[in-house]
């Protein structure tokens, strides 16, 4: 393989690589699911799929939006969100400043459908 060739495969597997995943959140114990692209905070990504989570502050401090993560792996779009140590370590997660990194399943009693929108 050429010097030129290997570049444009590197090149290629770089944009592939930097294109958004996307997973899968299933919302317990409604059972409703909706898809989480690495673009979008669960929150956001809930919104779009006409789900309610409860939520307030959206930035990652009020706690609302608290709930359980019974699966998977999320990132945190802030440095500090607030949840602590042994809460991370039970599985909590604040959806609001959470990106997801794998297919999700979260335990939110107060989570709603949300009537469809018109357009
Ligand atoms: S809505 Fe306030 S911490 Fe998530």
């Amino acid at each position: 393989m050429s010097s030129e060739q290997l570049s444009r495969s590197e090149a290629l597997h770089e944009t592939h690589e930097s294109e958004a995943r996307t997973f899968t959140v299933r919302v317990e114990p409604l059972g409703r699911t909706f898809n989480a692209p690495e673009s979008l905070t669960v929150l956001e990504a809930a919104g779009f799929a006409n789900l309610h989570l409860p939520r307030m502050c959206r930035n990652g401090t009020c706690r609302t939006c608290l709930c359980k993560m019974t699966s998977g792996r999320v990132r945190y779009t802030i440095e500090w969100p607030g949840v602590s140590i042994e809460e991370k370590a039970e599985g909590y997660i604040l959806p609001c400043v959470a990106v997801a990194q794998s297919d999700l399943v979260i335990d939110v009693p107060d989570a709603a459908d949300l009537p469809p929108t018109r357009r």
